[in-house]
């Protein structure tokens, strides 16, 4: 039984999450997606939207469960018994601080392994805080988000 993690802030999740987490619930048993709860990060949904979001674009998905964790990711996978963190990777922008990461939760923690996913093509560009910027100056953001959660997602973000 294998076990991986797919962490992130998810503040609020895109369709370049969806592709990230499709792609391992296919490769993987079981695919836990981690919800950092860090209210240092400032993230405009609270933990419970996020993860409410996330449970509704995931029902399809039978071997994804959805929690929140704070403190350390590696110790956060220790605990669910995983043996891999997977992330993905948009374009080289990301690689520098995916790579830093990587290294600093092997030190932390050998046994876990990060394995990196390249992120589609069509959301190479794609992030929530694009996400964010769009909806709340009113632009259309059906391409980035799936269709079940955008209202939710432009309401919260115009009346904030
Ligand atoms: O979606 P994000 O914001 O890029 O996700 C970042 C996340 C949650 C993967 C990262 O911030 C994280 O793992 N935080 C937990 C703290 C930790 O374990 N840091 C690594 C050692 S410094």
């Amino acid at each position: 039984m294998k076990t991986v993690i797919c962490p992130g802030s998810f503040d609020p999740v895109t369709k370049g999450h969806m592709d990230i987490i499709e792609r391992a619930s296919r490769l993987f048993d079981k695919v836990v997606v981690a919800v950092l709860n860090n209210s240092s990060k400032n993230p405009c949904f609270t933990i419970e939207e996020r993860i409410g979001l996330l449970k509704e674009t995931t029902t399809h998905l039978k071997n994804v469960e959805i929690e929140t964790f704070d403190g350390l990711l590696v110790d956060f996978a220790k605990i669910k018994g995983a043996s891999a963190v997977v992330k993905g990777l948009r374009a080289v922008t990301d690689f520098e601080y995916e790579f830093q990461m990587s290294m600093i939760n092997k030190k932390l923690c050998p046994e876990v392994e990060t394995i990196f996913l390249n992120t589609s093509q069509e959301y190479m560009y794609l992030s929530s805080s694009v996400v964010k910027q769009i909806a709340a100056a009113g632009g259309d953001i059906s391409l980035f988000v799936p269709e079940e959660i955008r209202d939710k997602i432009v309401d919260r973000l115009l009346n904030m």
